[in-house]
C-alpha cells in the first residue's frame, strides 16, 4: 500500500483564494478579512488525495461530458470502505445517494414528519440542522449536551422526556459531533436508540465526519449497532469532509427499513436529485477504492495540529479546549476570558486576527465558544496561536 509523509503532503500553503473559496470569501470573513486566520467554513486547505486528482484528470482528458449513469463499482468501493474501515457491512440494495447531506436530512423531514411535528436536536450542534428544519416548518425540540467538566455528554433523562411527547417524531443524531468532537460510544447510541424506539421516534443520523476519528477512538454507526437499530434509522454519510472533495461529490443515504427506503426513492426521482455529475462520480470512486492512506496521513497532520493547539492553549490564560475525539473542528471555551459577546467575537477579529463560527450559532449553549478549524498548515496555525497569545497577553496588561 502507498504510504505517504504527512509533512510533505500537508505543509504546502495553497492559496485558497485563487477560487472562490468559501472559507476565505468576503462573505464569510468579511470585508477587509483577507489577513485573518481563516477557520470558520468546515473544510481542509489541503488538496485531496493524488488518486482522486489523477481519476479527476482523466475524467477530464476524456473530453466528452454527455449524460451517463454511475460508474460500475462505486457502490462496491464505498462498500468495501465500510467494512474496512469501520467493520459495518451495509447490503447493497440499502443505499442510495443524494446530493449532498443537508438535502437527505430535509427530506427525511418532510417524508416522516408532517409540518408542526416536533425533531430533536442536541445543541450545541451544527447549525444548519436549525435552519432545515425552519426552513420545512418543524417544530425544534432541544436536548441540550451536558458539559461538565470540559467534556459533553448526552442527557438521556431529558432526551425521554421530550421524546415521550406525542408531537416528537424524529431526532438528528450528529454523530461524530459538529461542533464539540464527541465520537458517540456504543453504549450512549444504544442507550438513545432505545428510548427512541420506545417512543417512536426515528433517528437521522448524519454520520459524515465519520471517517475523520482520532487514533484512540472509534467511530461506530447507530445503524451498525444491529438490524433493530439500522431499522428505525436513516444514515447520512459522504466523502466530502472525509477527503476534503465537498465541492465536487455527492452523498449517500442509507435505509433498511424498505418502506421508507422506496418512499425516499420515489422523492429522489420526483425531485430529479438523481443524477450526478461526472467529476463527482469518479472523485468518490477512486478516494473510497485508494484514499485510505491520504486518510490516515491527515488524520495524522491534523491530530499533530491539536497537540499544537493544546500546547499553546496550555500558556494562555482564560482560553480552554473541550479535547476533541474526532473532525478538523475545535470547540474552544473563551469563557475564560470574562468578556461581553460581541466584545469576544470583536477581540477575537480586531486583535487575535482569527475568523471563526461563533459558538451561539449552534445553540444559546455555545455562547462564549468558538468553532476553530484547524485543517490548515502548521505554519499558518502557529501564527494563529501566537497572534492569539499576544492579543490575550495585551487584554490582561
Ligand atoms: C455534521 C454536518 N452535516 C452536514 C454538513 C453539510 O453537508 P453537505 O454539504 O453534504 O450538505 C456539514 C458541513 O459542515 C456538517 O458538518
Amino acid at each position: 500500500m502507498v504510504q505517504y509523509d504527512p509533512l510533505s503532503l500537508f505543509d504546502e500553503e495553497i492559496n485558497r483564494r485563487d477560487v472562490p473559496a468559501l472559507k476565505t470569501h468576503p462573505m464569510v470573513v468579511g470585508l477587509n478579512g483577507e489577513n485573518l486566520f481563516a477557520a470558520g467554513v468546515a473544510d481542509m486547505d489541503f488538496m485531496a488525495p493524488p488518486p482522486v486528482l489523477e481519476a479527476m484528470q482523466k475524467r477530464l482528458d476524456h473530453g466528452v461530458f454527455g449524460y451517463e449513469a454511475m460508474p460500475a463499482g462505486l457502490i462496491a468501493a464505498l462498500m468495501r470502505w465500510l467494512q474496512n474501515q469501520h467493520d459495518w457491512e451495509v447490503p447493497k440494495d440499502h443505499i442510495l445517494t443524494s446530493p449532498n447531506i443537508l438535502t437527505a436530512l430535509a427530506m427525511a423531514a418532510s417524508l416522516f414528519t408532517e409540518v408542526g411535528d416536533a425533531v430533536i436536536v442536541q445543541p450545541p450542534v451544527f447549525f444548519d440542522f436549525f435552519d432545515v428544519l425552519n426552513e420545512n416548518h418543524r417544530e425544534i425540540v432541544q436536548n441540550p449536551l451536558i458539559f461538565d467538566q470540559g467534556h459533553y455528554r448526552m442527557d438521556f433523562e431529558d432526551l425521554e422526556n421530550k421524546a415521550s411527547h406525542p408531537k416528537t417524531k424524529m431526532i438528528y443524531l450528529c454523530n461524530p459531533h459538529n461542533p464539540v468532537g464527541r465520537v458517540w460510544r456504543e453504549q450512549e447510541l444504544r442507550t438513545l436508540g432505545d428510548i427512541c424506539s420506545r417512543h417512536g421516534v426515528l433517528v437521522v443520523s448524519d454520520e459524515m465526519h465519520g471517517d475523520l476519528v482520532f487514533t484512540d477512538f472509534k467511530y461506530k454507526s447507530f445503524a451498525a449497532l444491529g438490524p433493530e437499530y439500522a431499522a428505525n434509522c436513516i444514515t447520512c454519510i459522504s466523502p466530502a469532509k472525509t477527503f476534503n472533495i465537498a465541492s465536487c461529490c455527492s452523498a449517500f443515504t442509507l435505509i433498511a427499513d424498505e418502506d421508507k427506503r422506496k418512499a425516499f426513492q420515489v422523492e429522489n426521482s420526483r425531485l430529479s436529485v438523481n443524477k450526478n455529475n461526472p467529476f463527482a462520480n469518479v472523485a468518490m470512486k477512486a478516494a473510497y477504492s485508494s484514499g485510505a492512506p491520504w486518510l490516515e496521513a491527515v488524520i495524522s497532520y491534523l491530530e499533530s495540529n491539536v497537540e499544537m493547539v493544546r500546547d499553546a492553549l496550555g500558556n494562555i490564560p482564560g482560553i480552554e479546549l473541550v479535547e476533541p475525539e474526532g473532525t478538523f473542528l475545535l470547540w474552544i471555551d473563551f469563557s475564560g476570558l470574562e468578556l461581553g459577546l460581541d466584545e469576544l467575537y470583536a477581540f477575537l477579529r480586531k486583535q487575535a486576527k482569527w475568523s471563526v463560527t461563533r459558538g451561539h450559532s449552534f445553540g444559546k449553549e455555545g455562547k462564549g465558544f468558538a468553532r476553530v478549524n484547524i485543517a490548515c498548515t502548521r505554519a499558518k496555525l502557529e501564527t494563529a496561536l501566537s497572534s492569539l497569545e499576544l492579543a490575550v497577553g495585551r487584554l490582561h496588561s
